[in-house]
């Protein structure tokens, strides 16, 4: 065989492997009929609801996850100074209200008078709606009551050193909405959080409530193969910043039995990567992107 013609063939046979061998994870995961915390399941997480086309932790942007088709509502917990559960991000209300101050230094009734939409409309006119100017902040028992036992819901207990009663009144509230029963699917409902304390917390008082770790940036580099072992001790999971996520540490997190749940993405094209990657749920501002993508994956099938 000439020189040109073996270099031809050798080139037509890589490309053929390469491509084969691309497509694999895609065969390995799905998408469909699977239990929600199967590894071959990908999570559609909303991310404090579809907080890309509504205010983030409003009923108006949970209400738009679930239209869009995500398996989760994503919601982050602060305690107000009466020891009252709400769905914010931060410790204050200041960027996503029109009041200004720490959350644990304001009542509920203080801040349920608060306006918790007008500042989407005005930071993004494009998908600005008169509706939201009525939004309020909801507690944690607003939105279990409002979507209720039908619906999964994924919950991060934040700045948990802050509020030494955080976890004992999320436990009461879950069990009060009937929210805690081995009858419920597995996996339901999630706690999640940055603090391994707050989570051996939640396992005290509810054992069989499944845990996700969180894993910010520093916490990635800081990774050893000793700390994921210690993570799945407790965790069925790791949520991690996507962007400092290695394939190495993915291989790992697999080996150690862990799902891995990538925030917060955005673009379908990294979305697309990270699932060929092996990653197991992704929690998105647009979940209809994902939904899009995860049904367009099923099609190639
Ligand atoms: O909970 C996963 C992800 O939401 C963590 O980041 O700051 O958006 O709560 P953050
Ligand atoms: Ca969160």
């Amino acid at each position: 065989m000439k020189k040109v013609q073996f270099i031809v063939l050798l080139s037509i046979l890589c490309c053929i492997i390469i491509g084969c061998s691309k497509d694999e994870p895609l065969e390995e995961v799905i998408i469909d009929d699977q239990p929600l915390l199967s590894p071959q399941y990908i999570m559609n997480i909303a991310h404090r609801g579809a907080s890309g086309h509504s205010p983030e932790h409003t009923i108006s942007a949970y209400e738009k996850g679930e239209a869009m088709q995500a398996d989760y509502i994503e919601i982050d917990l602060q305690l107000t100074k009466d020891q009252q559960l709400i769905a914010m991000h931060d410790d204050t209300v200041t960027r996503t209200t029109d009041g200004k101050g720490e959350v644990q230094q304001l009542t509920l009734d203080e801040i349920i008078d608060l306006d918790a939409g007008s500042w989407f409309n005005e930071a993004y006119p494009a998908s600005a709606e008169v509706v939201y100017e009525d939004e309020t902040v909801p507690t944690l028992a607003d939105v279990l009551g409002n979507f209720g036992v039908d619906a999964n819901y994924y919950i991060e207990t934040k700045t948990p050193e802050k509020y030494p009663n955080m976890v004992k009144e999320l436990v009461a509230t879950l069990e009060e909405y009937d929210l805690i029963d081995d009858e419920l699917p597995e996996g339901q409902v999630i706690i999640q959080s940055f603090s391994e304390q707050s989570l051996q917390e939640v396992t005290t008082l509810a054992p069989s409530l499944p845990l996700i770790q969180l894993l910010n940036k520093d916490a990635l580099k800081q990774l050893d193969d000793e700390r994921i072992a210690a993570i799945s001790s407790y965790a069925i999971g790791v949520g991690v910043n996507y962007e400092a996520l290695t394939d190495a540490q993915i291989e790992a997190f697999k080996a150690n039995g862990l799902l891995i749940h990538a925030y917060t993405v955005n673009d379908e094209k990294e979305m697309s990567e990270l699932i060929q990657r092996g990653v197991t749920g992704i929690f998105t501002n647009y979940p209809d992107r994902l939904t899009n993508l995860l049904e367009e994956l099923k099609a190639d099938q």
